[in-house]
């Protein structure tokens, strides 16, 4: 019998990285790692958030570079590039069209809200500009331009989200439905990966200490290197619990790695010293990342490869971007020709 009913469109998955120094270990377990596990099940774009990357000053020859470097790290995650969508924020313009428009549906309270706002506005005195302030406005735009009903992202980007729904579901109500509101995927363990020297500071790429943060590109020595120098305590007991920071940071990278529960983990390391608790999680983070590496390696020097998937990517993103794109300026009124 013929099944006339039409297949049911996938859920779409939507998350990008800003393309500014090589990754974190942090990056790869809050994020990365699920884009990866939902490029199976989902209908998935990935990108590099290149235009987010400017809110800051940029020296070009670097932004090219690292930008580059990030799409090909993207690929090296063993995402498909004829399944999912992988593409470069800068080569889709629809992105900073649809910002200007939810602009002007965003409050300027509530973007005067934003921790990051708040933050990088310290960091970078010299250069408060108007793109930081509307920067999580272009995020929500990423968002909203392809219908996306999940986001993964570490915990950091929450409120980004949060503002998301809020400019969505404001839109929606005055237009009436124009937008999916998108949910975020935050996965439990891995959400926020602490930093190896001061585990109550989120792990980060612009860290200056080098022994704080683990790069997807560290070799297995200096990876073994910095869990061997990471901060625990005094107690001398693998167990997750309030106040031990270091330890908890550790046991929830070596969850991510391993797979393995807390539980599991404590089991396994009772009687144990920290000693070979931190070579166990060094040795799980080199297993996790050498496929991630070993791809890298092949396909930074492929510029050819590199720019075909780029075109691809943005070939594809800008068509369905282009359909929400025309509708909402449809809806908000502009004359359409
Ligand atoms: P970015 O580039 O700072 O980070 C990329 C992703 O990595 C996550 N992450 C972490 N997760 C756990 N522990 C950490 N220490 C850690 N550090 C970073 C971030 O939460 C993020 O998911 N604004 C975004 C980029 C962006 C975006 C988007 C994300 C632009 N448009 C649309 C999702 C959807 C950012 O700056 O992430």
């Amino acid at each position: 019998m013929e099944n006339n009913t039409a297949p049911e469109r996938k859920k779409r998955v939507l998350s990008l990285i800003q393309p500014t120094a090589v990754p974190t270990l942090g990056n790869h377990l809050g994020a990365f790692k699920n884009w990866q596990s939902m490029s199976e099940d989902y209908d998935c774009l990935f990108g590099v958030a290149d235009l987010h990357a400017i809110t800051v000053r940029q020296e070009p020859a670097a932004l090219r570079k690292q930008s580059t470097e990030m799409y090909a790290l993207l690929l090296s995650l063993g995402l498909d590039p004829d399944k999912s969508i992988v593409f470069m924020q800068s080569h889709v313009p629809q992105h900073a069209q649809l910002c200007w428009l939810l602009n002007c549906y965003t409050q300027f309270g509530e973007a005067s809200r934003m921790t990051q706002f708040k933050e990088k506005s310290q960091k970078h005195a010299d250069n408060i500009n108007l793109g930081l302030f509307a920067y999580p406005t272009l995020m929500a735009a990423d968002i909203l331009l392809y219908q996306s009903d999940f986001v993964p992202v570490g915990a950091d980007q929450k409120q980004h989200l949060e503002l998301t729904r809020n400019i969505a579901e404001r839109f929606n109500g005055v237009h009436g439905k124009c937008f999916t509101v998108p949910e975020p995927f935050i996965g439990k363990a891995g959400a926020r990966v602490m930093s190896l020297q001061d585990p109550t500071s989120k792990m980060s790429k612009s860290d200056p200490n080098p022994k704080a943060s683990v790069s997807l590109l560290d070799t297995p020595e200096q990876i073994m290197k910095k869990f061997k120098s990471a901060v625990t305590d005094s107690e001398a007991c693998v167990r997750y619990a309030d106040g031990k920071d270091g330890i908890n940071n550790l046991m929830s990278i070596y969850s991510c790695c391993t797979g393995k529960s807390y539980e599991e983990i404590e089991n396994e390391f009772a009687g144990k010293g920290y000693g070979d608790f931190k070579v166990a999680v060094a040795e799980s983070v080199i297993e996790e990342l050498r496929p991630l590496q070993e791809n890298y390696k092949r396909f930074i020097n492929d510029t050819a490869y590199l720019n075909e998937c780029m075109a691809k990517g943005a070939e594809k993103a800008s068509r369905l971007a282009q359909r929400t794109l025309d509708k909402c300026m449809k809806k908000i009124g502009f004359k359409q020709i």
